[in-house]
This record gives C-alpha cells, sequence and structure tokens, in this order.
C-alpha cells in the first residue's frame, strides 16, 4: 500500500479496498440532511447508544436475514437478543477470539484464507490449522480427516473454532457450495463431544454476488442455534467508513462478548447505526448494492478477460479463479515461483508497474509449509483501463520470471 500511494503510476491488483468512485455519497448526504431536519432524531443519533446496538437497526438485520435466507417473516425473532452490532466485523471476530480461544486452543481455517484474521487468534496464541478447499469452498472430507488426526493426538477437546468465508471468498474469490453448508453444520455438532466447536460464518462478501442468488447462509442450518456465529459488516457492499458489522451469536456466548465490547467501547457509533438503519429502510442501500453489482460485474469480466488474453497459454502451471462475486481472483504460479516479498516475481512486478499480494500470508502455519506460488488480485479499485494495463505489467513480469 505504502508503495502504491507513493508511485501514482503503479497499478494495485493489491488492496483489498472498495472502488472509490462507487461510494455512497449522495445517499449519505440524502439521510443526513434528512435526519438534521428532525431535530429530535438528530439528538437521539447523536448521542450514545447502548453496548449491544440499535434496536431498530437490529430487528431490521434480522428482518432482512429471513428474506434472504427464504424463511418466513418473524421465524427468527428470537435472536434479535443475540444480535450485536459492531465496529466492522473485525471487532466481532476479536470479540469471539477473545471470549473463545486461549492459549494452544485450535482454530480451522480454510487454506487460503483471509489473513487478517490469523492475527487475533495468534494474539491469542492459538494453533491454527489450515484445510484445503476446492471449487466447492471448505473441504469437509479434509475437514473430518484433520478433525480425526487431532483427536488421535488426544486435542480435540482444544478445537474451539471453524472459520470460513463462504461467499466469494477473500482471498480465494471461491464460494461454499449450497450442498456443503449444512452438512458443515452438522459436522461441527457431530465432532462437539466435551463442549461446543463453534463455525465462525465471516459473510464479508455476501450481497456482492454478480449473478445467480446466494444460497441460505451456513447459520440458517443451525436451527438450534447453538453452533454458528454469523458476522456480517456494511464495510463491502456500503462503506467501509462507516465501519458498521454485526454478529449473531449463541446464547452461550452474548453475554461474555457484550461484556467485552462494553469494556472495549459500550456501543459502536450510534449515528452510524441510525444512519445505515435509514439507508435500508428507505430502499437506498439496496438501490445502491444493485448498481454495485453491475460495476463489479463488468469489472470482473474486463479484468478476466484481460488475464485470459495475457495469460492464458504463457505456462501450464498458471491458473486463476473465476469469482462470480466479491473482490478476489486467486492466481496459482507454477511450483517454485516464489512470489514472496524477497523471491523474484515481487520486485520485478513493481519495476514493471504493478503490485499484487504474495499468497503465502493467507496461509495458516500448519499443516505444511506455507506455499509460496500464489497470488491474490483485486479488481475492486482500479479502473477498467488500469485492470486491462496491470494484467499486461503483471503478464510481463511473469514472463521476465519464467525465462519465456
Ligand atoms: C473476509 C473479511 N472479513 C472481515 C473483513 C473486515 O471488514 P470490516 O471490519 O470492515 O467489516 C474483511 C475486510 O477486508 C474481509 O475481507
Amino acid at each position: 500500500m505504502q508503495t502504491a500511494l507513493e508511485n501514482p503510476e503503479i497499478v494495485s491488483l493489491a488492496a483489498g479496498f472498495v472502488d472509490q468512485e462507487t461510494l455512497p455519497v449522495e445517499l449519505v448526504g440524502e439521510i443526513v440532511a434528512g435526519l438534521a431536519a428532525e431535530p429530535f432524531e438528530a439528538r437521539r443519533s447523536l448521542q450514545y447508544g447502548t453496548t449491544i446496538g440499535d434496536h431498530a437497526l437490529r430487528e431490521r438485520l434480522v428482518a432482512r436475514l429471513e428474506r434472504e435466507d427464504g424463511r418466513p417473516a418473524g421465524s427468527c425473532k428470537e435472536v434479535i437478543p443475540r444480535t450485536v452490532v459492531t465496529t466492522g466485523s473485525a471487532q466481532l471476530i476479536y470479540l469471539v477470539g477473545e471470549a473463545l480461544v486461549d492459549q494452544g486452543d485450535i482454530v480451522l481455517v480454510e487454506s487460503p484464507t483471509y489473513f487478517v484474521f490469523l492475527g487475533p487468534m495468534e494474539t491469542r496464541g492459538a494453533r491454527v490449522i489450515g484445510i484445503p478447499v476446492d471449487e466447492g469452498g471448505l473441504r469437509l472430507d479434509a475437514l473430518e480427516a484433520t478433525l480425526a488426526g487431532i483427536e488421535a493426538e488426544g486435542q480435540l477437546d482444544r478445537v474451539k473454532l471453524i472459520y470460513t468465508i463462504p461467499e466469494h471468498s477473500n482471498p480465494s474469490g471461491i464460494s461454499l457450495a449450497a450442498d456443503r453448508r449444512g452438512p458443515l453444520v452438522e459436522l461441527a455438532r457431530r465432532w462437539s463431544r466435551s463442549h461446543r466447536i463453534f463455525i465462525l460464518e465471516d459473510a464479508a462478501y455476501r450481497g456482492l454476488s454478480f449473478g445467480a442468488s446466494e444460497p441460505p447462509s451456513v447459520w440458517s442450518h443451525d436451527r438450534e442455534g447453538d453452533t454458528v456465529i454469523l458476522a456480517r459488516t456494511f464495510s463491502k457492499t456500503f462503506s467501509p467508513g462507516i465501519k458498521l458489522g454485526y454478529g449473531i451469536v449463541p446464547e452461550s456466548l452474548i453475554d461474555p462478548i457484550l461484556y467485552t465490547k462494553g469494556n472495549h467501547d459500550f456501543g459502536s457509533a450510534h449515528f452510524n447505526q441510525r444512519l445505515v438503519e435509514r439507508a435500508l429502510a428507505g430502499g437506498g442501500y439496496d438501490r445502491h448494492v444493485a448498481r454495485l453489482n453491475e460495476l463489479y460485474r463488468r469489472k470482473s469480466e474486463v479484468f478476466l478477460a484481460a488475464l485470459d488474453d495475457s495469460l492464458g497459454g504463457l505456462d501450464p502451471g498458471i491458473s486463476w479463479t473465476r469469482p462470480q462475486g466479491g473482490l478476489f481472483v486467486w492466481m496459482t504460479l507454477p511450483e517454485g515461483v516464489d512470489t514472496g516479498l524477497d523471491g523474484p516475481l515481487f520486485p520485478r512486478s513493481v519495476r514493471e508497474g504493478v503490485l499484487y499480494v504474495p499468497g503465502e500470508f493467507a496461509f495458516a502455519p500448519e499443516p505444511a509449509p506455507r506455499p509460496k506460488n500464489h497470488i491474490r488480485l483485486t479488481f475492486g479499485v482500479p479502473r477498467e483501463d488500469e485492470l486491462v494495463e496491470g494484467t499486461r505489467r503483471l503478464a510481463a513480469a511473469l514472463r521476465f520470471v519464467l525465462g519465456k
């Protein structure tokens, strides 16, 4: 990011930001003006809220979830008391770590996973183990085999959490297949012997889908409500500057999570909560997301076509994912190509004028040494012409490194 900021000629296919031009300036302006015209409401919004978050917003969030998951209106009302508004999903991830994970506990993640998740888990002293994914997301057979191995080591009672990003994952762009969602919950329940193994469903990219409708959430398969922690955010579909997210957590976790959140901030920014509630209520949010998906769909098509043009046929060891949503493409290079900061490709790419994220950051330290032959690319920020130019530069760097 520093390199990109210092050199505006560089095309950054690295920073996982949303497209600056899409941020909802007009809509936010209208909502703020509307609030200012209602002094009672405006003052209420500018006052502290509660630790768990604005009630009207939480009601609306749960009602929207019911619709998204195809459940009858009102059927999930009982989860409102365990729906907590957070300062982005990052805060929920942190709170879950605090509430659940102790030194030496085991957390299972997808390989590759959201690299920022690894930080709070490592701070808690967790052992983080990666589980392979395929084109349908987390491989349940591999998850089961890993759990069996941990059980054989006598460590099953240390497994606390399975972390998954089911929609257009950061970094892979891959989604968890609809027919793995129920079985994943069933698997976690089956392996919860001496204690509950929770699933953390990080649905950061839910809503950012270009074509096909999204399958019901993993959370919707947790009929008992005691296994899945759902993390959602408005950072990707609305504005990261508002930094608002929410979690629905099992009964057993709500008190510890609220206790720690209370100690941190006794509530996320109340004004931002009222703002988002109004954006949802007035329909402006849904119109915004529809426009966003159209724009990102076009950008993803331009990017994938540019990759096909520049890299198709360069080397049979090069492949990349074709996401149906989100912001990311995951590229695999021939084994032996080191994409890390100290390898040959990164400095060559900077010299050509393009940045990517080295894939090694996205792997847990176990079970194997982190593979180095992947890169994460994003089509979120660059304009269409920059996507084409950035791809051309990446191909030039790759040709150099591969000697082609
Ligand atoms: C998978 C995933 N989870 C969580 C986050 C955190 O987002 P926020 O804290 O802004 O909601 C991000 C942001 O990039 C992400 O990609």
